[in-house]
């Protein structure tokens, strides 16, 4: 019998991810403004199901519960988003002491668990006050980020290290305001690009304010990387894919690493191209610390455009295609490209069609199967010399996963809404030990026959 050790970097950080307004819940407690995905969630026909986050995982009022199981998870790191209009009500006005006091306690719980925690500022939840004055297409928007910024630097800049601005900027340009499915729901190509535009500024702005107000933190940015890939060697199936990678990728990197946006995105969006004051670009080109990457799955791009299904692949319940070794190129181009400070590994993760069994427990056999053929992508790119740090699977918990409810269940730990009971499932399982042995070791020949076919296509595709 043959093993195959996949061990880590010493001190790499095994984490999980959530975001406050998927699984916080108390939505209208404690002083709390309102969101504009309260706002959204709340109006008929935006979510499947109309579900709503107003409850979600309960976790303001059961994060001790949660952390818990954390510990018991050997989970090193947690990132987590702040709710901002939890801790400033209408975004510009006067802090919320009760809900600071919420992340303090958090903050405080996590570090004597012996977990690093991991902090976002901007996961979505904008506060509906600021959505009335525009929200991000509005540029005092993005000196008001700053103030919360730089308040919750001052708050808690003393016992967390690391800290995003925001999580996948690209993704609630376009999809929240460009296709709409997202909240605020706008469909308006040029408003999108200029929510970006400011967006990115806010995170300059932010990045300062921080600094200043707490010069030895970590601070980055979170971006969704979701690669173009041509399916074939034709030049014109490669500059399709770039075209894409270039229209969506790179028009939130290079701002961050190159300042300036790409020339071919530039060219292509033509007329709604946002407006870049002078000394925009300066701002939004801080220096990251490190540069989280959420990584899901890919297009695939042939000659008649984008190929879906791709045949013979596996599909998540997002309808997403599994691609391991599209993660290992990925870090790869960034780490060639551009000069990448350290990445960590912010998001990844799936939806499977869970079931909890007759024995109470769940049997999410293809949720490990994802977990390990995406670590072992990422290892390979280490040994390829990219500097990566660290892995959050997403999520902890099942929560609300934004357009589709509480109708995909990405979590290591399983949640019965109606009684919000956790359940670790085989994953959380698998990644605990995982975590405890800094990677893992597969055979690839045994009497286990599910574990040999397992590592046999893990070992496949990782050629
Ligand atoms: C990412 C989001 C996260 C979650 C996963 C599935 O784009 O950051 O909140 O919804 O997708």
């Amino acid at each position: 019998m043959t093993h195959n050790n996949f061990s880590f970097p010493r001190d790499f950080l095994w984490g999980a991810a959530t975001a406050a307004y998927q699984i916080e819940g108390a939505w209208n407690v404690d002083g709390r403004g309102e969101s504009i995905w309260d706002r959204f969630s709340h109006t008929p026909g935006k979510v499947l199901g109309g579900d709503t986050g107003d409850v979600a995982c309960d976790h303001y009022h059961r994060f001790a519960e949660d952390i818990e199981i954390m510990r018991r998870m050997n989970l090193r790191g947690y990132r987590f988003s702040v709710s901002w209009p939890r801790v400033m009500p209408t975004g510009s006005g006067p802090a919320n002491w009760v809900g600071l006091d919420f992340y303090d306690r958090l903050v405080d719980s996590l570090l004597s668990a012996g977990i690093e925690p991991f902090l976002t500022l901007y996961h979505w939840d904008l506060p509906q006050a600021l959505q009335e004055i525009g929200g991000w297409s509005n540029r005092d928007v993005s000196a008001y980020f700053a103030d919360y910024a730089a308040l919750m630097a001052h708050r808690l800049g003393d016992r967390v290290k690391y800290w995003t601005t925001f999580n996948e900027p690209g993704v609630f340009t376009f999809i929240g305001n460009r296709s709409g499915e997202h909240a605020p729901g706008y469909k308006d190509e040029k408003l999108s690009l200029q929510i970006g535009h400011n967006a990115l500024l806010a995170h300059g702005m932010a990045m300062q304010a921080m600094r200043a107000s707490k010069s030895d933190i970590q601070a980055g940015m979170v971006l969704s990387l979701w690669p173009s890939e041509p399916a074939g060697s034709s030049q014109a199936e490669k500059d399709a894919a770039e075209k894409i990678w270039q229209k969506d990728q790179a028009w939130f990197i290079d701002p961050l690493l190159r300042a300036h946006y790409p020339i071919i995105g530039w060219q292509e969006y033509g007329a709604s191209v946002p407006e870049v004051k002078p000394g925009d670009m300066a701002i939004i080109a801080q220096k990251l610390d490190f540069l989280g990457v959420n990584y899901y799955s890919r297009n695939l791009i042939g000659p008649e455009g984008q190929i879906n299904p791709v045949p013979g692949s596996e599909y998540t319940e997002m309808g997403w295609e599994v691609s391991p070794p599209t993660l290992r190129r990925l870090l790869v181009r960034l780490h060639k490209e551009y000069k990448v400070p350290p990445i960590y590994i912010t998001e990844n993760g799936a939806a499977f069609k869970d079931v909890v069994s007759e024995d109470g427990q769940i049997h999410d056999e293809r949720r490990i199967a994802f977990l390990r053929d995406h670590l072992i992508q990422v290892r390979n790119a280490i040994e390829d010399g990219v500097d990566v740090r660290g892995y959050f699977a997403w999520s902890l918990l099942d929560n609300f996963e934004w357009q589709y409810g509480y109708s995909k269940r990405f979590g290591l730990v399983h949640v019965d809404y109606p009684t919000q009971k956790r359940i670790i499932k085989d994953s959380g399982n698998w990644y605990a030990q995982t975590s405890r042995r800094n990677g893992f070791s597969m055979s690839t020949a045994g009497d286990d026959t599910s574990q040999k076919s397992l590592a046999e296509r893990a070992l496949a595709k990782s050629l």
